[in-house]
């Protein structure tokens, strides 16, 4: 049986674009999935903390004693969870070029040695497989090749990056691109919806 891991990093509410569409991808994949289940992790509203010196010794310990262990307890949760999905939709504002620090919290709490990161024979090696990423890329200006903001978007390579890095590979971008025209009223969000919305069910249901 499927299950999503569905997250949001946007801070907004009811007027964030990431998250309506985050939500058009559930209910298109519950649809899709009758009875499977979703995880939802709301980074915006209820931010993860960040790592402590505490949790760098402990993720670190070649045997980590009860207290490190109580203190990885999040952490391991965390990557429980985005283990126990096959598919992950999660919704990514662009913050200052790059992705939230709400997002960042979570990466900071899953990659971990020993657990979605090790050594093999070959060196560093990602744990995690078998995933398919659907990401949500919200930005208010748009960093398309060939346009001159090309070079600024640290917000695709990063996440590429990272996942790849745990062993995540099979990662689609669907992006709402240009969003100031809608956050400012200059052009109508419905209108401006439509056309990303129909990529985001198709991939839900695919
Ligand atoms: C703190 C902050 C930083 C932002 N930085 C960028 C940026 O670097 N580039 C960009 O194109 N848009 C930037 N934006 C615009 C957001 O990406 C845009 O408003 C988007 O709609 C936010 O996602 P949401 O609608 O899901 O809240 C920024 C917005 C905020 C609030």
């Amino acid at each position: 049986m499927s299950t999503l891991l569905h997250l949001d990093s946007s801070p907004r509410g009811d007027r964030s674009i990431s998250r309506s569409l985050t939500r058009d991808f559930v209910e298109a994949w519950k649809e899709a999935h009758p009875g499977a289940s979703v995880i939802s992790r709301d980074l915006g509203h209820d931010p993860l903390p960040f790592v402590s010196e505490e949790w760098v010794a402990a993720a670190f310990s070649p045997a980590p004693t009860p207290a490190e262990q109580a203190t990885l307890a999040l952490s391991n949760t965390l990557i429980d969870e985005l283990l126990a999905a096959d598919r992950w939709v999660l919704g990514l504002p662009m913050f200052n070029l790059s992705v939230p620090a709400a997002f960042k919290a979570w990466i900071d709490q899953i990659v971990r040695v020993g657990r979605t990161f090790g050594f093999g024979a070959n060196g560093l090696e990602g744990l995690v497989k078998g995933k398919k990423v659907t990401v949500i890329a919200v930005s208010g200006g748009v960093y398309r090749p060939g346009t001159p903001y090309e070079a600024y978007n640290f917000q695709e390579p990063y996440v590429r990056g990272i996942l790849g890095f745990i062993g995540v590979t099979d990662v689609e971008f669907i992006v709402a691109d240009g969003v100031n025209d809608v956050n400012f009223g200059k052009i109508d969000r419905a209108s401006y919806l439509a056309p990303i919305r129909e990529k985001v069910v198709a991939s839900a249901k695919a």
